[in-house]
C-alpha cells in the first residue's frame, strides 16, 4: 500500500472521513447497487442484478478506479412491477462489512432506518464495520415513508415530524454509546434505556465516528441534517444551477445558525456514450420504451401521486421523472457533456455526487477513463496512483 494512502485509511478523525480520505473537490459516489435494478426503472435484460458477486466485483473495480464512496438503499420491499424494481436486495450495514472487508479506501455507507434498528444493536454494528473498514464505514439515517414497510416489522410509522423528533434521540444514544460514556441511562420521549455501554469504541477511539448524511426533503428532515449530519443530499434544479447553488447555501447556512459544517450532495443518473446521439438513443430506451411503467405507477401510488391527487400536468412530469431514475438529475450525454454537467455542480457547491448507471460494472470503466479522467484534468478530481490500494 503507498505510504500516503495509508496514514489515510488509518486516520480515524472525522475530518479524514468527511473528505472520504481523499483529496477530491467533488467527491463521486455510486448509489443504489445493493438492489436488483440499482435505481433503473426498467426492463432492459442488462438492467442491474444486484447479487454478491457483481457488488464485490464492483466494489474492487470502485476501489482501484479512485470512486469515493458507494450508497445503498435500505429497502425491505420491492416496488413490483414486471421487474418486482428492488424486490431483491442486501442488507446495507452487512452489505458495507462485507464489502470493507474486500476493499482498502473506498467509504461504504450503511442506510439505517432508524425506527426499526435498536439503537445498542445498530451502535456496534456500524462500529464493527468501522474495524473492518479502518474507520471506512459512514451511516446513512432514514427514518422510512414506505408504511408497508412498517408494517411488516409491526412498527407503526409514526407522524412524520416525530419521525426525525425519534431519529434524533436514536442517533443522540449512539453518539453517546461511541463516546467515552459507559455504563450511562438514557431517558428521552421516546427511548429509556439503563446501563448502556458499548466496546469497543469506534475506529480511531472514543471520540471520533463514522461520517453521518441524510436526505431529508421536508423542513423537517433538512432540520434534523443540518443538526445532527456531516452530509446533506439534497436536490439538485433541474433547470437553473444559480438555484442548486441557493439550495446548497441555504443548507449551509442552517448548518452554521447551529454551529455545525455540512457538506452537501445530490443524487444523478448518468448516461455517457462516446456520442451525445448514442447517449439520447439509450437513455430514451431505458427510460421511455423499455420502461417498468407497472412499477413506476407503484411507486407513484405509495407516494400517494395519482391524476387524482395533482395536477394532470404535474403527474405526467413525475411520472417520466421517476422513470428516468426516482427523481435523480439525470445526466445524458458524450464525455464532454458529463464532465461539463458535474463540474457545473461542483461550480453550485456542491462536495459530491452519489451517480447510478443501468449496469454498474459494464458501464463504469468508460464513466472512470473518460468522465473522471476529464475531472482530473479540470482540477476537481485526483489521480488515483496504481499503488494507492
Ligand atoms: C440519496 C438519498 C438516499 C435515500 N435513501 C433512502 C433509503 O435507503 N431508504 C429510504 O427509505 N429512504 C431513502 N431516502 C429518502 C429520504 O431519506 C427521505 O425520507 C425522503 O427524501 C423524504 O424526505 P422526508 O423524510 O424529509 O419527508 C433517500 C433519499 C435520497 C435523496
Amino acid at each position: 500500500m503507498h505510504a500516503l494512502s495509508e496514514a489515510a485509511a488509518r486516520d480515524g478523525s472525522i475530518q479524514s472521513r468527511r473528505a472520504m480520505h481523499g483529496k477530491n473537490t467533488l467527491q463521486i459516489g455510486l448509489f443504489g447497487p445493493n438492489c436488483s435494478s440499482g435505481r433503473a426503472v426498467t426492463l432492459v435484460p442488462e438492467r442491474w442484478s444486484g447479487n454478491w458477486p457483481d457488488n464485490r466485483r464492483l466494489a474492487q473495480m470502485s476501489d482501484e478506479a479512485g470512486i469515493d464512496f458507494l450508497l445503498p438503499i435500505g429497502r425491505w420491499k420491492g416496488y413490483g412491477g414486471d421487474t418486482d424494481y428492488q424486490g431483491t436486495t442486501l442488507e446495507t450495514i452487512t452489505w458495507a462489512t462485507g464489502l470493507l472487508a474486500s476493499t482498502k479506501r473506498i467509504t461504504v455507507f450503511g442506510t439505517v432506518h432508524a425506527p426499526i434498528f435498536n439503537p445498542v444493536v445498530a451502535a456496534k454494528e456500524m462500529v464493527t464495520a468501522g474495524h473492518i473498514g479502518e474507520g471506512r464505514f459512514g451511516l446513512n439515517i432514514v427514518v422510512g415513508w414506505n408504511e408497508g414497510e412498517f408494517d411488516m416489522f409491526g412498527v407503526a410509522q409514526r407522524e412524520h415530524a416525530d419521525r426525525y423528533d425519534y431519529a434524533e434521540e436514536w442517533i443522540d444514544v449512539i453518539k453517546m454509546i461511541w463516546s467515552d460514556r459507559e455504563d450511562f441511562d438514557f431517558k428521552g420521549r421516546y427511548l429509556d434505556m439503563k446501563g448502556i455501554r458499548g466496546k469497543p469504541k469506534p475506529f480511531g477511539g472514543a471520540g471520533t465516528r463514522p461520517v453521518i448524511m441524510n436526505a431529508g426533503s421536508s423542513p423537517a428532515g433538512q432540520a434534523f441534517a443540518v443538526r445532527n449530519c456531516d452530509a446533506f443530499f439534497l436536490q439538485a434544479s433541474r433547470t437553473s444551477l444559480d438555484d442548486t447553488a441557493q439550495r446548497v447555501r441555504n443548507a449551509q447556512a442552517a448548518a452554521r445558525a447551529q454551529g455545525c459544517e455540512i457538506g452537501c450532495y445530490t443524487v444523478g443518473v448518468v448516461t455517457c456514450r462516446p456520442t451525445r446521439k448514442e447517449a439520447e438513443e439509450y437513455f430514451q430506451h431505458i427510460t421511455v420504451e423499455r420502461a417498468d411503467w407497472r412499477a413506476v405507477d407503484g411507486i407513484l401510488a405509495l407516494k400517494n401521486i395519482s391524476p387524482q391527487t395533482v395536477p394532470m400536468q404535474d403527474y405526467v412530469l413525475k411520472r417520466s421523472q421517476y422513470a428516468q431514475g426516482m427523481g435523480g438529475l439525470p445526466i445524458v450525454g458524450d464525455p464532454d457533456h458529463v464532465a461539463a454537467q458535474l463540474a457545473d455542480l461542483s461550480k453550485a457547491g456542491l462536495t459530491g455526487i452519489a451517480i447510478s448507471l443501468v449496469n454498474y460494472i459494464d458501464e463504469l470503466p468508460y464513466f472512470v477513463d473518460e468522465v473522471c479522467g476529464r475531472l482530473e484534468r479540470m482540477g476537481l478530481r485526483e489521480k488515483v496512483k496504481p499503488n494507492d490500494v
